[in-house]
């Protein structure tokens, strides 16, 4: 094999090796990263649990239960974080609390990739 092929086949092999490494699938580079449990973790104590119980659990005027929520394993990460984003208010017709759910838990601080590594805590709790 002439040496120039044989540069630009390892180039090829490296360049898919960095993309695996990555967990990036080389045709879809512009996807954002999944999301990372345990960062969400850390997260959801600070911005969720004043309304939703440091375990989740709930508290009855204030957040609905986060551990075996149906409505939370039925979803994909990306429809968790875009429901995130959006809340749900308390005169939307799926609301069954009557009790707001705000956009971002309340905190515009909190980026897209924040929302996704919460998305992927709760679905974590409710494997
Ligand atoms: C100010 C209180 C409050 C805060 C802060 C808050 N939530 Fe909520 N959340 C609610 C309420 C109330 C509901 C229930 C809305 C309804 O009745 O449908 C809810 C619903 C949800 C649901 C849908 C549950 C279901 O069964 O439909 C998810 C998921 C959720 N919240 C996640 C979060 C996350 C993640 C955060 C932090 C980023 C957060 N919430 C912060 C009040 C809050």
């Amino acid at each position: 094999m002439a040496e120039r092929h044989f540069k630009s086949l390892i180039c090829f092999l490296g360049c898919l090796l960095a993309a695996a490494c990555a967990g990036v699938d080389a045709s879809d580079a512009a996807r954002p990263e999944p999301g990372d449990a345990l960062a969400g973790a850390h997260l959801f104590a600070t911005a969720c649990a004043t309304c939703h119980g440091f375990a989740a659990e709930g508290f009855p005027g204030l957040g609905k239960p986060l551990r075996g929520n149906r409505s939370i394993w039925e979803k994909t990460e990306d429809q968790l974080v875009h429901f995130l984003k959006e809340g749900r208010a308390a005169e939307d017709l799926l609301n069954t609390t009557g009790v707001e759910m705000p956009p971002r838990g309340g905190d515009p601080d909190l980026s897209d990739q924040d929302l996704r590594n919460i998305a992927a805590f709760l679905r974590s709790i409710n494997e």
